[in-house]
Protein backbone atom coordinates (compact mmCIF):
# COMPACT_ATOMS: atom_id res chain seq x y z
CA UNK A 1 0.00 0.00 0.00
CA UNK A 2 1.72 3.52 -1.03
CA UNK A 3 0.21 5.82 1.30
CA UNK A 4 -2.51 6.05 3.66
CA UNK A 5 -4.12 9.85 3.90
CA UNK A 6 -6.84 11.46 6.59
CA UNK A 7 -8.30 14.57 5.78
CA UNK A 8 -10.61 16.44 8.44
CA UNK A 9 -12.30 13.30 9.68
CA UNK A 10 -11.88 10.76 6.49
CA UNK A 11 -9.96 8.31 5.20
CA UNK A 12 -9.24 9.45 1.41
CA UNK A 13 -6.99 8.83 -1.73
CA UNK A 14 -4.41 11.01 -2.30
CA UNK A 15 -6.04 12.92 -5.62
CA UNK A 16 -8.94 13.13 -2.68
CA UNK A 17 -7.28 14.97 -0.45
CA UNK A 18 -7.32 18.08 -1.10
CA UNK A 19 -7.50 21.35 0.36
CA UNK A 20 -9.28 24.86 -0.19
CA UNK A 21 -6.89 27.62 -1.30
CA UNK A 22 -8.31 29.68 1.37
CA UNK A 23 -6.73 27.38 4.51
CA UNK A 24 -4.34 29.45 6.17
CA UNK A 25 -1.58 26.81 6.18
CA UNK A 26 -1.42 27.27 2.41
CA UNK A 27 -1.66 31.01 2.87
CA UNK A 28 -0.09 32.01 5.71
CA UNK A 29 2.06 28.78 7.08
CA UNK A 30 -0.65 29.52 9.85
CA UNK A 31 -0.19 25.82 10.88
CA UNK A 32 1.67 23.29 13.40
CA UNK A 33 2.74 19.57 12.70
CA UNK A 34 4.46 16.55 14.21
CA UNK A 35 6.46 13.88 12.70
CA UNK A 36 6.40 10.51 14.40
CA UNK A 37 7.68 6.87 12.94
CA UNK A 38 6.62 3.28 14.22
CA UNK A 39 8.92 0.28 14.13
CA UNK A 40 7.28 -2.46 13.52
CA UNK A 41 3.45 -1.92 13.96
CA UNK A 42 4.30 0.27 17.23
CA UNK A 43 4.42 4.09 17.07
CA UNK A 44 7.48 5.29 18.76
CA UNK A 45 7.52 7.75 21.68
CA UNK A 46 3.74 8.30 20.74
CA UNK A 47 3.09 9.79 24.11
CA UNK A 48 5.70 12.30 23.65
CA UNK A 49 4.75 13.60 20.29
CA UNK A 50 1.16 14.51 21.36
CA UNK A 51 2.16 16.23 24.25
CA UNK A 52 4.58 18.70 21.76
CA UNK A 53 1.74 18.88 19.51
CA UNK A 54 -0.63 20.19 22.75
CA UNK A 55 2.13 22.83 23.12
CA UNK A 56 2.54 24.00 19.74
CA UNK A 57 -1.01 24.30 19.83
CA UNK A 58 -1.03 26.23 22.56
CA UNK A 59 1.71 28.50 21.49
CA UNK A 60 -0.13 29.37 18.21
CA UNK A 61 -3.41 30.02 20.50
CA UNK A 62 -5.63 27.03 19.04
CA UNK A 63 -5.46 25.36 22.81
CA UNK A 64 -9.42 24.64 21.81
CA UNK A 65 -8.14 21.93 19.38
CA UNK A 66 -8.87 18.16 20.40
CA UNK A 67 -5.57 16.72 20.79
CA UNK A 68 -6.89 13.48 22.20
CA UNK A 69 -9.52 13.05 19.63
CA UNK A 70 -6.05 13.47 17.00
CA UNK A 71 -4.31 10.98 19.00
CA UNK A 72 -7.41 8.38 18.13
CA UNK A 73 -7.23 9.67 13.81
CA UNK A 74 -3.51 8.84 14.08
CA UNK A 75 -3.90 5.32 15.50
CA UNK A 76 -6.68 4.50 13.18
CA UNK A 77 -5.23 5.86 10.22
CA UNK A 78 -1.95 4.06 11.09
CA UNK A 79 -3.90 0.99 11.84
CA UNK A 80 -5.63 1.81 8.32
CA UNK A 81 -2.00 1.73 6.86
CA UNK A 82 -0.86 -1.53 8.03
CA UNK A 83 2.89 -0.24 6.94
CA UNK A 84 5.12 -1.59 9.48
CA UNK A 85 7.58 0.67 9.45
CA UNK A 86 5.92 3.98 8.54
CA UNK A 87 5.99 7.72 8.87
CA UNK A 88 3.74 9.30 9.95
CA UNK A 89 3.06 13.05 8.96
CA UNK A 90 0.59 15.35 10.95
CA UNK A 91 -0.50 18.66 9.86
CA UNK A 92 -3.18 20.94 11.68
CA UNK A 93 -3.93 24.43 10.19
CA UNK A 94 -5.65 26.99 11.53
CA UNK A 95 -8.49 26.36 8.96
CA UNK A 96 -9.94 28.30 6.04
CA UNK A 97 -10.99 31.42 6.20
CA UNK A 98 -10.73 34.48 3.24
CA UNK A 99 -7.10 35.93 3.25
CA UNK A 100 -6.79 38.17 6.42
CA UNK A 101 -3.75 38.53 8.54
CA UNK A 102 -5.95 38.37 11.64
CA UNK A 103 -7.77 35.27 12.39
CA UNK A 104 -10.72 34.33 14.47
CA UNK A 105 -11.10 31.56 16.89
CA UNK A 106 -14.28 30.23 15.60
CA UNK A 107 -12.58 28.28 12.21
CA UNK A 108 -12.40 24.54 11.69
CA UNK A 109 -9.18 23.94 12.24
CA UNK A 110 -7.80 21.63 8.67
CA UNK A 111 -6.68 18.32 10.20
CA UNK A 112 -4.27 16.33 7.63
CA UNK A 113 -2.61 12.38 8.23
CA UNK A 114 -0.55 10.71 5.92
CA UNK A 115 0.82 7.59 6.07
CA UNK A 116 4.41 6.19 4.10
CA UNK A 117 6.98 3.34 4.25
CA UNK A 118 9.86 5.11 6.59
CA UNK A 119 12.40 2.69 4.27
CA UNK A 120 13.69 4.71 1.88
CA UNK A 121 14.39 7.44 4.30
CA UNK A 122 15.78 4.93 6.59
CA UNK A 123 17.96 3.69 3.86
CA UNK A 124 19.45 6.72 2.57
CA UNK A 125 21.57 7.36 6.06
CA UNK A 126 24.32 5.42 6.86
CA UNK A 127 24.60 4.70 10.42
CA UNK A 128 28.54 4.74 9.81
CA UNK A 129 28.61 8.41 9.04
CA UNK A 130 26.92 11.00 6.81
CA UNK A 131 28.00 14.00 6.22
CA UNK A 132 26.95 18.19 7.45
CA UNK A 133 27.91 22.12 5.97
CA UNK A 134 27.15 24.59 7.92
CA UNK A 135 24.84 27.54 7.37
CA UNK A 136 23.57 30.74 8.43
CA UNK A 137 20.49 30.14 10.94
CA UNK A 138 17.94 32.39 9.13
CA UNK A 139 14.50 30.85 11.05
CA UNK A 140 12.41 33.30 13.64
CA UNK A 141 12.72 33.40 17.33
CA UNK A 142 10.51 30.72 18.31
CA UNK A 143 12.07 27.74 16.92
CA UNK A 144 10.63 26.05 19.54
CA UNK A 145 7.17 26.02 17.82
CA UNK A 146 7.05 23.02 15.25
CA UNK A 147 5.57 25.10 12.96
CA UNK A 148 5.02 24.28 8.89
CA UNK A 149 7.17 27.89 8.29
CA UNK A 150 10.20 25.74 6.87
CA UNK A 151 11.46 27.98 4.38
CA UNK A 152 14.53 28.74 5.84
CA UNK A 153 14.66 25.15 6.63
CA UNK A 154 14.42 23.99 3.15
CA UNK A 155 16.49 26.58 1.71
CA UNK A 156 19.58 25.20 3.74
CA UNK A 157 19.23 21.65 3.25
CA UNK A 158 18.76 21.82 -0.37
CA UNK A 159 22.17 23.89 -0.31
CA UNK A 160 23.65 21.41 1.98
CA UNK A 161 22.22 18.51 -0.56
CA UNK A 162 23.53 20.89 -3.14
CA UNK A 163 27.19 20.49 -2.12
CA UNK A 164 26.80 16.80 -1.55
CA UNK A 165 26.42 16.73 2.23
CA UNK A 166 23.39 15.14 4.47
CA UNK A 167 22.20 17.99 6.39
CA UNK A 168 23.05 22.04 7.12
CA UNK A 169 24.22 22.39 10.58
CA UNK A 170 22.90 26.07 11.28
CA UNK A 171 24.33 28.67 13.03
CA UNK A 172 22.71 31.49 14.73
CA UNK A 173 24.03 35.56 13.88
CA UNK A 174 25.47 35.85 17.17
CA UNK A 175 27.79 32.90 16.26
CA UNK A 176 27.02 29.77 18.03
CA UNK A 177 25.88 26.58 16.51
CA UNK A 178 21.72 25.81 16.99
CA UNK A 179 20.50 22.68 15.34
CA UNK A 180 20.84 21.31 11.90
CA UNK A 181 17.72 21.94 9.35
CA UNK A 182 15.61 18.99 10.51
CA UNK A 183 17.47 17.41 13.32
CA UNK A 184 19.35 18.36 16.68
CA UNK A 185 23.18 18.42 17.24
CA UNK A 186 25.14 16.94 19.44
CA UNK A 187 28.88 17.06 20.15
CA UNK A 188 31.35 15.32 22.09
CA UNK A 189 34.13 16.93 23.84
CA UNK A 190 37.18 15.55 25.85
CA UNK A 191 38.88 19.02 26.73
CA UNK A 192 38.48 21.07 29.58
CA UNK A 193 37.56 20.48 33.39
CA UNK A 194 34.92 17.28 33.26
CA UNK A 195 35.87 13.83 32.26
CA UNK A 196 36.80 13.20 28.81
CA UNK A 197 33.52 12.14 26.70
CA UNK A 198 31.15 14.86 27.86
CA UNK A 199 27.79 14.57 25.28
CA UNK A 200 27.12 18.66 25.05
CA UNK A 201 23.85 20.69 23.22
CA UNK A 202 22.75 23.76 22.79
CA UNK A 203 20.28 23.97 26.00
CA UNK A 204 16.31 23.87 25.44
CA UNK A 205 14.61 27.39 24.35
CA UNK A 206 13.08 29.61 21.68
CA UNK A 207 16.27 29.02 19.48
CA UNK A 208 15.63 25.15 19.08
CA UNK A 209 12.86 21.97 18.19
CA UNK A 210 12.28 20.07 21.71
CA UNK A 211 12.91 17.45 19.68
CA UNK A 212 11.95 13.95 20.96
CA UNK A 213 15.09 11.83 19.77
CA UNK A 214 17.27 15.36 21.80
CA UNK A 215 14.74 13.87 24.60
CA UNK A 216 15.95 9.91 24.19
CA UNK A 217 19.18 10.79 23.77
CA UNK A 218 19.56 13.26 27.00
CA UNK A 219 17.73 10.36 28.73
CA UNK A 220 20.74 7.69 27.57
CA UNK A 221 23.42 9.80 28.53
CA UNK A 222 22.30 10.00 31.93
CA UNK A 223 21.30 6.56 31.91
CA UNK A 224 24.77 5.61 30.83
CA UNK A 225 26.62 7.71 33.48
CA UNK A 226 28.59 9.99 30.75
CA UNK A 227 28.57 13.56 31.62
CA UNK A 228 25.99 15.57 29.80
CA UNK A 229 26.72 19.26 29.41
CA UNK A 230 24.17 22.04 27.84
CA UNK A 231 25.73 24.61 26.30
CA UNK A 232 26.13 27.07 23.54
CA UNK A 233 29.35 26.32 21.19
CA UNK A 234 30.94 28.95 18.75
CA UNK A 235 31.18 27.25 15.44
CA UNK A 236 35.37 28.40 15.86
CA UNK A 237 35.06 25.75 19.07
CA UNK A 238 32.69 23.07 17.31
CA UNK A 239 35.29 22.78 14.31
CA UNK A 240 37.51 21.41 17.46
CA UNK A 241 35.17 19.29 18.94
CA UNK A 242 36.17 15.08 19.11
CA UNK A 243 32.69 13.98 18.10
CA UNK A 244 29.50 15.29 16.21
CA UNK A 245 26.49 13.69 15.65
CA UNK A 246 22.33 14.03 15.27
CA UNK A 247 19.89 13.02 16.55
CA UNK A 248 16.22 13.24 14.76
CA UNK A 249 13.38 10.77 14.20
CA UNK A 250 14.21 9.24 10.93
CA UNK A 251 18.91 9.07 11.49
CA UNK A 252 17.56 8.35 15.59
CA UNK A 253 21.78 8.54 16.43
CA UNK A 254 23.93 9.62 13.20
CA UNK A 255 27.25 9.64 12.75
CA UNK A 256 28.29 13.31 11.20
CA UNK A 257 32.29 13.02 9.64
CA UNK A 258 32.68 15.62 8.24
CA UNK A 259 32.37 19.16 8.86
CA UNK A 260 32.22 21.82 5.91
CA UNK A 261 34.81 19.53 3.90
CA UNK A 262 36.96 18.38 7.06
CA UNK A 263 37.04 15.34 9.07
CA UNK A 264 35.26 15.51 12.65
CA UNK A 265 37.65 14.14 14.89
CA UNK A 266 39.04 11.14 13.51
CA UNK A 267 36.92 11.35 10.59
CA UNK A 268 35.15 8.13 10.98
CA UNK A 269 32.12 7.70 13.78
CA UNK A 270 33.63 7.99 17.21
CA UNK A 271 33.46 5.81 20.17
CA UNK A 272 30.58 7.88 22.39
CA UNK A 273 28.48 8.40 19.20
CA UNK A 274 28.63 4.66 18.89
CA UNK A 275 27.61 3.75 22.40
CA UNK A 276 25.20 6.29 22.38
CA UNK A 277 23.71 4.79 18.52
CA UNK A 278 23.26 0.78 20.17
CA UNK A 279 21.76 2.16 23.69
CA UNK A 280 19.26 4.42 21.21
CA UNK A 281 18.74 1.28 19.22
CA UNK A 282 18.03 -0.81 22.21
CA UNK A 283 15.55 1.35 23.67
CA UNK A 284 13.56 1.20 20.43
CA UNK A 285 13.69 -2.51 20.16
CA UNK A 286 12.51 -2.56 24.28
CA UNK A 287 10.03 -0.10 23.44
CA UNK A 288 10.96 2.22 26.43
CA UNK A 289 9.80 5.63 25.38
CA UNK A 290 7.67 6.59 27.91
CA UNK A 291 7.91 9.84 29.14
CA UNK A 292 9.81 10.30 32.20
N1 LIG B 1 12.18 17.27 11.89
N2 LIG B 1 15.17 20.08 14.79
C1 LIG B 1 14.40 20.42 13.75
C2 LIG B 1 14.47 21.80 13.22
C3 LIG B 1 13.52 19.47 13.19
O1 LIG B 1 12.74 19.80 12.15
C4 LIG B 1 13.50 18.15 13.72
C5 LIG B 1 12.59 17.09 13.19
C6 LIG B 1 14.34 17.85 14.80
C7 LIG B 1 14.32 16.49 15.44
O2 LIG B 1 13.12 16.33 16.15
P1 LIG B 1 12.49 14.93 16.47
O3 LIG B 1 13.49 14.15 17.24
O4 LIG B 1 11.31 15.24 17.27
O5 LIG B 1 12.19 14.27 15.14
C8 LIG B 1 15.15 18.84 15.32
C9 LIG B 1 11.11 16.44 11.37
C10 LIG B 1 11.38 14.99 11.43
C11 LIG B 1 10.71 16.96 10.00
O6 LIG B 1 10.58 18.17 9.89
O7 LIG B 1 10.47 16.17 9.08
Amino acid sequence: MPEVIYLNGALVSLTEAVVPVDDRGFLFGDAIYEVVRSYNGRLWCFERHLRRLARSLEEIDMAYVDVAGIGDAIRQTYAASRIPDALIYLQVTRGVAPRSHTYTRDLKPTVLIAVRDITPGVAAVDPNGMTAVTAPDLRWRRCDIKSTNLLPNVLAKTGAHEQGAYEAILVHPDGYVTEGSSTSVFWVRADGPLPAGRVCTIPLGPEVLPSISRGIVVEIVEDEGLPLVEERISLEQFRQVDEIFLASTTPEVCPIITLDGQPVGTGAAGPITKRLQRAFRARVEAGEDAPR
